[in-house]
């Protein structure tokens, strides 16, 4: 038993992340790449895709609460993130914080864990942006066979010339008083775009992180912009038709219509827990540890730089956008879309729409290369075989976990719906905020002579109220996601004890 928590000790972390072999991940991001990275990662389907969904129906302009709930218990658990990654700065993030500080199983737990939030994250994110995709192409009277369109067993009909998931256009055709049953239908077998775009962004992680690096630079900087036009935009059209916003703010919470979540302050808080995926993203910077060049000074710049910056994106842009467009209004794939073109100003669709895709994109991408930096890692520990963490020569990237994480989640993203996927990433990650905070903890009170480059303020508040949120957040979540959570810990359990278990190094090295 004892064993199981055998914690691999710290000087030989040290050692591993400072490896600077030929074999070695290569140390070329400096703390503007960190913090466009985290943003990168942050910036995409939450925020472009949910918030609409979310006001409508859980939160109205509430949403803006939902956000500062969901960012504030980000902080904290960032701050915990930050504290590991400059002292322990290698790519296996909270893996490895786990592996350090609770022992050995609690590290595959998390290893495992990860995969749900990076892996299922990415898929999450293929599917908005395949919704994105096939919008666009309506907005052309360009029509993709339906079948392509939507996950096994999804029912689209044909109304008004465009294919549509029935579920989505259902409250249409009710007002329309049109009967579904008598619309064409079809349905969907695979989502073909959103596996599409997963093997696009595999493609480029092999090639190399340098390349990637640049690449998700350039597109951070697109999203951006596109939000601050955003709200810049709606800002003045505000100010202009300050009676439009008063209509649209009034009531800011409206009341609650019964039932748990629909409205009303719980409606803020189930918005919470369903909008904080927008905020996943940030730890996925502390997987880029042993590809920094001074990841003691620049891990806290890059972890909690690019939560600072998207907490006050987040909130300008869920309150501009329910100033312009009334909540109601906003249930649909593109809602930014929708507020921009409540605005008057035609140019700034098409901003949204680049931008919306430039979101997505980078989102995907660092979110799969976290992955397979996670699989790095504990491939060199001997926990998953030796070929996941194996460098390709030339790309110098693990490029074998690369491919099979990316065909894996090309699948999932073909078959599986966003909310399903989507509220699985998020369950996911909070149990990883919830073990790297409770990681904090224990590591300070276990060793408190060790030097930290970045020291979380206020332990064991910080961690306290790091974990009692994201459980709060978690609580939040349907049981359906619990339990998917549950059967995939159950089958990591499988593999550690027929597997991971007998083949780790540090128990060859302890024995
Ligand atoms: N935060 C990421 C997104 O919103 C996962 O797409």
């Amino acid at each position: 038993m004892s064993d199981l928590l055998a914690t691999k000790p710290l000087d030989l972390l040290m050692a591993e992340a400072h490896d600077e072999s030929c074999e070695g991940l290569r140390r070329v991001l400096g703390p503007v790449n960190l913090v466009t990275l985290g943003i990168g990662a942050i910036i995409g389907a939450g925020i472009f895709v949910l918030t609409g969904t979310v006001a409508a129906t859980f939160t109205g302009p509430g949403i803006v609460l939902s956000f500062i709930l969901a960012g504030s218990g980000c902080i904290f658990a960032g701050l915990c993130y930050a504290e590991f990654a400059s002292l322990i700065p290698i790519a296996g993030s909270a893996y490895t914080y786990g592996y350090a500080t609770l022992g050995e199983i609690f590290a595959w737990i998390i290893g495992w864990d990860l995969i749900v939030e990076y892996a299922v994250g990415a898929a999450s994110v293929a599917v908005g942006w395949s919704g994105n995709l096939i919008a666009l192409f309506q907005s052309f009277n360009i029509q993709l066979p339906p079948q392509i369109t939507a996950p096994p067993g999804t029912l689209l009909a044909l109304y008004n010339g465009q294919w549509s998931r029935l579920a989505t256009i259902g409250p249409a055709l009710a007002s329309a008083g049109v009967d579904p049953a008598k619309l064409p239908s079809a349905h969907g077998i695979l989502d073909l775009p959103a596996y599409l775009v997963i093997a696009l962004m595999t493609t480029i992680l092999v090639i190399g992180v340098r390349e990637s690096a640049n690449f998700n630079s350039l597109i951070v900087f697109i999203k951006v912009a596109t939000v601050l036009t955003f709200v810049v935009i709606a800002t003045l059209y505000l100010f202009r038709h300050p009676q439009v916003a008063a209509a649209n703010w009034h009531p800011f919470v409206p009341p609650n219509q019964g039932s748990f979540g629909a409205f009303g302050w719980s409606g803020i808080a189930r918005g919470a827990g369903v909008i904080f995926f927008a905020y996943i993203g940030f730890d996925a910077v502390s997987t880029a540890a042993q590809e920094a060049k001074n990841p003691q000074r620049d891990m806290p710049i890059g972890i909690l730089g690019s939560l600072a910056i998207c907490t006050v994106l987040y909130v300008a842009l869920g309150l501009t956008l329910t100033g312009v467009v009334h909540y109601t209004l906003l249930n649909t794939a593109a809602p930014v879309a929708v507020g921009i073109q409540a605005t008057g100003v035609r140019w700034g669709s098409i901003v949204v729409m680049l931008g919306t895709f430039a979101g997505l994109t980078t989102t995907m991408l660092v979110m799969l290369l976290g992955q397979s930096r996670v699989f790095f890692s504990m491939s060199r520990d001997g926990l998953l075989p030796e070929w996941a963490g194996r460098i390709h020569p030339r790309f110098r990237t693990p490029w074998i976990s690369s491919i099979v994480v990316g065909f894996f989640v090309a699948i999932f993203a073909g078959v599986l719906p966003i909310n399903i996927l989507g509220q699985l990433t998020s369950i996911g990650t909070l149990l990883a905020f919830v073990i790297v905070s409770a990681g904090v903890w224990v590591l300070r009170v276990k060793r408190p002579d060790l030097h930290r480059p970045f020291k979380a303020p206020l332990v064991p508040l910080t961690p306290i109220l790091g974990i009692g949120i994201s459980l709060g957040l978690m609580a939040s979540l349907p049981w359906s996601t619990w339990l998917r959570l549950i059967v995939w810990l159950i089958l990591g359990m499988g593999i550690y004890f027929g597997y991971g278990r007998s083949h780790s190094r540090l128990r060859r090295t302890v024995r």
